[in-house]
């Protein structure tokens, strides 16, 4: 059933798990995550970002996403991720999504409070809610790039400041995380996540989670975070398995046969974080 990302989050938060947020870029990923949330009856949002819409077009993705979620035995919300415009949330809430990320953080503290507010202000007048970031994040997600340089982790202080002042839904917090793979084993920051979660009432978000380690993961929920990003590992299957199955398979060019493995290999890396976030059996 399509559902906001509200009740969830505040569930989750309240249970002490994680709700998993995987990102889709086609059907086969969607596909993938839907059934994967349903064999281990977890609720779950689906993630559409900006990069995906471009690639697959604002009339298609959210049609097959949203009908997806509708028809699914388990709660799910559609998100825009990362949101990179007044005009796309505009576009998203339009095309049935459920949940929404405005992602201001490359600005100033006041241009990230008055993008987000404006976004907070059209969102909640039709009981949909906000995602906001503050704080920088290394490594590359579609359009976002950070260098490790510049990557800044949240202020917990300034975290309070930005809730209280831009009256978002979830904060996206940087404590040591990256989108894409790691070089190296990465090192998040419990005790900022602890002073964050001191100061700040609404449920935390975790981007960046693929390669983390599980025992980090897990302390990681143990510290209350309430929902966890992931993208790369379940593209990270797609790719390895279409490699292997064409290796084997060369003269196979049904993309039927072919993507079939590709499915369920993408819903054994779904099914496994489900597990970790310890959202399985709460749907
Ligand atoms: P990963 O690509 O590291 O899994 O991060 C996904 C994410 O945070 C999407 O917003």
């Amino acid at each position: 059933m399509l559902v906001t990302s509200k009740e969830l989050l505040l569930d989750a938060q309240k249970n002490g798990y994680a709700v998993g947020a995987f990102n889709t870029n086609n059907l086969e990923i969607t596909h993938a995550i839907v059934r994967a949330a349903e064999a281990k009856r977890a609720p779950i949002l689906i993630q559409i970002s900006a990069g995906a819409i471009k690639y697959a077009g604002l009339e298609f993705l959210p049609m097959i996403v949203c009908k997806a979620a509708e028809q699914a035995s388990v709660p799910i919300a559609v998100h825009l991720d990362h949101g990179p415009s007044f005009d796309l949330v505009m576009k998203a809430l339009r095309h049935g999504f459920t949940s929404i990320m405005r992602d201001a953080s490359s600005l100033p503290y006041e241009g990230n409070v008055a993008e987000v507010r404006k976004v907070v202000e059209a969102c909640h007048a039709i009981g949909v809610p906000v995602e906001a970031e503050i704080g920088r994040l290394g490594g590359v997600e579609e359009h976002v790039v950070v260098s490790e340089r510049e990557a800044l982790m949240s202020d917990p202080d300034e975290c309070a400041r930005f809730v209280a002042d831009a009256g978002f839904d979830f904060l996206a917090v940087a404590i040591g995380n990256a989108h894409g793979f790691y070089k190296g084993v990465p090192k998040l920051d419990f005790d900022r996540l602890d002073a964050i979660r001191e100061r700040v009432d609404v449920p935390l978000v975790l981007h960046g989670a693929s390669g983390i380690p599980d025992y980090q993961i897990t302390q990681a929920v143990e510290h209350g975070i309430a929902k966890i990003n992931i993208d790369t590992e379940i593209r990270h299957a797609f790719a390895t398995t279409v490699r292997k199955f064409q290796e084997e398979n060369p003269d196979q060019i049904d993309p039927r046969k072919i993507l079939q493995p590709v499915i369920a290999a993408m819903q054994a890396v779904v099914e496994r974080k489900i597990e970790i976030f310890r959202s399985a059996g709460r749907a």
